[in-house]
């Protein structure tokens, strides 16, 4: 049974979007059916390869599991929220992601993009544990795991870089 269209609010990559919609719509299906972000991907569909990953309130967390009604109201940052200093350019993590040759088709990578962001937001210094435990929800069929690893100690780095390159920056201009 179809229930009734509601207004749903959210803060989407900084932007307060609102849309009538069924509220239980699964998230998903909303950032790339209505909001036509489709840097999201759908793999499984139930939890289980992260491709579909995205962050809300900073939270990794999988949208194809999670209904629009759960999030309205809060701040969601998809694949295409992340950017380098101007919107022309990558973020750090996607950059070491293309540099350390962390994917093939590329299916998985936005998840594993907002994984790593979850990842170094709480840990800037992940360990391999860490990041294998920050990752443990991010399936990639075509690559080893080595590339990505590998471009999560780099992003791990150029993040570090980036923040202290901000704070002296901060620095002058005061
Ligand atoms: S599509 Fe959501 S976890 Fe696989
Ligand atoms: S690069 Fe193809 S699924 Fe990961």
């Amino acid at each position: 049974m179809k229930t009734t269209d509601t207004t749903w609010q959210a803060t989407v990559n900084g932007e307060h979007r609102e849309l009538d919609i069924d509220p239980s719509r699964r998230l998903v299906d909303v950032i790339r059916g209505d909001l036509n972000l489709t840097g999201t991907k759908v793999s499984c569909e139930i939890g289980r390869c992260g491709a579909c990953m995205v962050m809300i309130e900073g939270e990794p967390v999988n949208s194809c599991l999670t209904m629009a009604y759960q999030c309205a109201g809060k701040e969601i940052t998809t694949i295409e929220g992340l950017h380098g200093e101007s919107k022309e350019q990558l973020h750090p993590i996607q950059e070491a992601f293309l540099e350390e040759g962390g994917f093939q088709c590329g299916y998985c990578t936005p998840g594993m993009i907002i994984s790593t962001k979850a990842l170094l937001d709480q840990t800037p210094h992940p360990n391999d544990d860490e990041i294998k435990e920050g990752l443990c929800g991010n399936l990639c069929r075509c690559t080893g795991y080595g590339g990505i690893m590998r471009a999560v100690q780099s992003a791990a780095t150029k993040c570090q870089q980036q923040q202290q390159e901000l704070s002296d920056t901060s620095h002058i201009v005061r």
